[in-house]
């Protein structure tokens, strides 16, 4: 199994490239079934996450292509059939589970394994049933699978508890192919649901309402195949910016949207980053004197959860006293324990970490826990003192692309093993 060797100390400098967000991808690949034709999904990212999907398609017969020079995935939904996905896919990767409100709106019925995922919470699925139910499904959860039927999915209005982003781009997909108007109110005002809203609307779909409060999805009745590019990935984008503050360095990312990474921003700043924008670049200066801050995760356009372990690193090396305060997944402090071997100062009080600010971790042996949290341990090693190895990296490899070729090219000392 790959583990990352990292010698903590070196500035970083130079341009990265951000990759297409793997949070757009899943659900986008989720929507090919929809099309019930040919979609070409260009500049996709070449994850993990992405090939389990991927796999879940091969599964229902889909014909997929990927081309991983190119950056290319072909997906031809026209011969699918109705067969179950694996325990171990959706064991793999909680997003599998998305292709349930395609598939339903699809075939009238479905059968999955419930979801696993990143060990992050106990992340249930009530929202999402209740909504599949609000349009007319049949629901039976039993012997670690969720059944569905209907004979034609019906519009409804549906409003969810929370803004569950996973729900929500179920309903959506689900809504797209059902009879009448479908209203989803509290819906997630995620950037990339948005991202889907767009994409259904090329492959045909009636949508309105993305980024709001409030989603209206009309039904229709045929969809078709198109080709999309899906938007960059604003958790990588983020990750890089601390990785220029907590090396005290000065780097370019290229290939983002200010609009989509504002709370990340608002932080940085307020801490003392400096952050140039231009077009779609950014200049991260992080030669500054840092301050201590605190942050609340919220619903977008709240700070992201997704951003929380790596804010934490920075935290961590930031004189004076920080708060973070998770309020979307319960277990989302499993970097602490492995922080806290390099030396961090950390305290879980509840939902809450109390971060004292230490003048430089230590490198030491550690695990990647979960994705976010693999990404925190790389922060805090390339500015620890001495050598830093992080096992279990394939965490980190469902969600971003190459990270040690990208880092390596900003001149940090970092091997794959
Ligand atoms: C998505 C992202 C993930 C991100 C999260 C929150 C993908 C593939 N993953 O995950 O990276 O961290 O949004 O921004 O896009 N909940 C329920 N019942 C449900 C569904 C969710 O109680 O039916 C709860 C969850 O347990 C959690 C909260 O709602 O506490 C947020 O979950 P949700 O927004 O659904 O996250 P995901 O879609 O799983």
């Amino acid at each position: 199994m790959s583990k990352f060797i990292i010698k903590g100390g070196k500035k970083l400098s130079g341009e990265v490239n951000i990759s297409s967000a793997k949070n757009s991808v899943l659900p986008i690949l989720a929507a090919t079934i929809l099309s019930g034709g040919k979609c070409v999904i260009k500049n996709s990212p070449m994850l993990e996450d992405v090939f389990v999907l991927c796999d879940v398609l091969k599964t229902l017969l889909a014909k997929v292509n990927i081309d991983k020079i190119n950056n290319i995935v072909e997906v031809d939904t026209s011969n699918l059939s109705d067969l179950n996905v694996s325990d171990d896919l959706v064991r793999k990767m909680r997003a599998s589970f998305l292709v349930m409100g395609a598939m339903l709106a699809r075939f009238g019925r479905f059968k999955i394994s419930l979801p696993g995922g990143c060990n992050i919470g106990s992340r249930p699925i009530d929202l999402h049933l209740k909504g599949l139910a609000a349009l007319g499904a049949k629901i039976k959860v039993g012997h670690g699978y969720v059944e569905a039927y209907a004979d034609k999915l019906t519009g409804a209005d549906i409003y969810l508890d929370f803004p569950s982003v996973g729900a929500t781009e179920n309903i959506m997909m689900a809504a797209t192919l059902a009879k009448g108007v479908t209203i989803i109110e509290n819906a997630a005002k995620e950037p990339e649901i948005i991202d889907l809203a767009i994409f259904l609307r090329k492959l045909g779909g009636n949508i309105q309402g993305e980024g709001t409060d409030t989603i209206t999805i009309t039904g229709v009745e045929k969809l078709e195949g198109v080709e999309y590019e899906p938007i960059f990935d604003r958790i990588e984008a983020g990750t890089f910016m601390i990785a220029a503050a907590i090396t005290n360095s000065a780097i370019t990312l290229r290939g983002v949207n200010e609009k989509y990474l504002k709370p990340v921003i608002a932080k940085l700043r307020e801490m003392g980053v400096k952050i140039d924008i231009n077009n779609d670049s950014m200049f991260v200066d992080g030669r500054n004197k840092l301050n201590p801050t605190d942050i609340i995760t919220m619903p977008y356009p709240g700070f992201p959860t997704d951003m929380q372990s790596q804010m934490m690193s920075l935290l961590a090396k930031v004189n004076g006293t920080s708060i973070i305060t998770e309020t979307i997944f319960e277990n989302r402090f499993m970097q602490v324990g492995e922080l806290t071997r390099m030396g961090g100062n950390i305290k879980i009080d509840g939902r809450s970490a109390i971060i004292e600010g230490v003048q430089d971790f230590t490198g030491a042996e550690v695990k990647a826990t979960d994705l976010r949290a693999g990404a925190a341990l790389i922060l805090a090693g390339l500015c620890a003192k001495g050598e830093t190895v992080i096992n279990d990296v394939y965490h980190i490899d469902r969600g971003y692309v190459s990270i040690e070729k990208k880092l390596k090219a900003l001149g940090a000392d970092m091997e794959r093993v």
